[in-house]
């Protein structure tokens, strides 16, 4: 049976998110989670169908795809398939062509499982590494508690979504999110299990924010997005909130905590570090040669 590719429907989209978080396992250093389209969900179920591309045999989910942005598309697939040679090279026909809607023309770039045979098949077809943005992952594994973090946490629900969208929206330059829009997060399927988190310092403001995302129990979840309010760095509000997020992540039955940054990104990579998180080595996303 010929390997399909498809846009879901919001019914379709629902059973990509389990996927995903079935397909989450400690060995690999990085591959594309459920919470990615649980954070992406804030634009709203249309946007995130739109976004989400499923390559199907037999009716079964092999891989799933996801256009962050207009040139991006990060792609995993179930572990068992990840060196199937039909699928290696049906998605890569598939990213070259694009009257098959995956990607457009033009400079776009493919971030696939390090483990992936796509890392392999796509550079014999007009793909290259793209060295200018290395990413870095990295983990902290949850088997032992996390120590607490010296920074008071609560947990945000629809009463604190305003204060949570404005350190987000100060911590990232250009952000645009509301607490409308964390609303319509919150109503996303993969928000089940999620957590977003607030720390408070000592005067009682709101000085950091995190959203982490389990994949369900003894699986890794992520940390997507992090951020301390633009006039508060350097305080130990990154790291106290990372620790936070890791500890919550333990509670909700999370094996690891997991998440990716740009190797440029430094503060976070540090902080990250600062947290207790190991780094992988890094990884880079696929392009098209011009
Ligand atoms: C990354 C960020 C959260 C750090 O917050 P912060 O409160 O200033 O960080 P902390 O004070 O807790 O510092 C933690 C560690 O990072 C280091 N660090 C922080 N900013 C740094 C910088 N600009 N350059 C180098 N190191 C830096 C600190 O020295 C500290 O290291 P140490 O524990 O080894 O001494 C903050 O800069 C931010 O919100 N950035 C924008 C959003 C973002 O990029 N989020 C992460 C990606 S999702």
């Amino acid at each position: 049976m010929a390997i399909t590719v498809e846009k879901p429907g919001i019914d379709g989209l629902e059973e990509a998110v389990a996927e995903l978080r079935e397909w989450q396992s400690d060995g690999v250093a990085w591959q594309l989670h459920p919470g990615d389209l649980g954070w992406f969900w804030r634009k709203g179920p249309e946007e995130t169908a739109a976004s989400v591309r499923i390559w199907r045999r037999d009716g079964r989910i092999l891989a799933v795809g996801f256009l962050d942005g207009a040139d991006l598309l990060r792609f995993t697939t179930a572990p068992d398939v990840r060196r199937d040679e039909e699928l290696a090279r049906r998605v890569a026909e598939d990213v070259a062509s694009p009257e098959r809607g995956v990607l457009p023309e033009g400079n776009v770039f493919v971030e696939a499982p390090p483990d992936a045979l796509l890392q392999e098949v796509l550079p014999g077809h007009g793909w290259h590494v793209d060295d200018e943005e290395p990413w870095t992952p990295l983990s902290l594994d949850l088997t032992e508690p996390v120590k607490a973090p010296d920074l008071r946490i609560e947990t945000v629900g629809a009463d604190l979504a305003a204060a949570w969208a404005e350190v987000i929206g100060t911590a990232f330059n250009g952000s645009t999110f509301t607490a409308e829009k964390w609303r319509t997060m919150a109503a996303g399927p993969a928000f089940a299990d999620a957590r977003c988190l607030l720390g408070y310092d000592d005067r009682g403001a709101a000085v950091a924010a995190v959203a982490v995302w389990s994949a369900g129990p003894g699986k890794p979840g992520l940390l997507e997005p992090m951020g301390v309010h633009r006039d508060q760095r350097g305080h130990g509000y990154g790291r106290a909130i990372t620790v936070a997020a890791a500890a919550a992540l333990r509670e909700l039955g999370s094996s690891s905590a997991v998440v990716n940054t740009p190797s440029s990104n430094v503060a976070a990579v540090t902080t990250y570090k600062s947290g207790g998180f190991q780094p992988w080595p890094e990884t880079r996303d696929l392009t098209r040669d011009a």
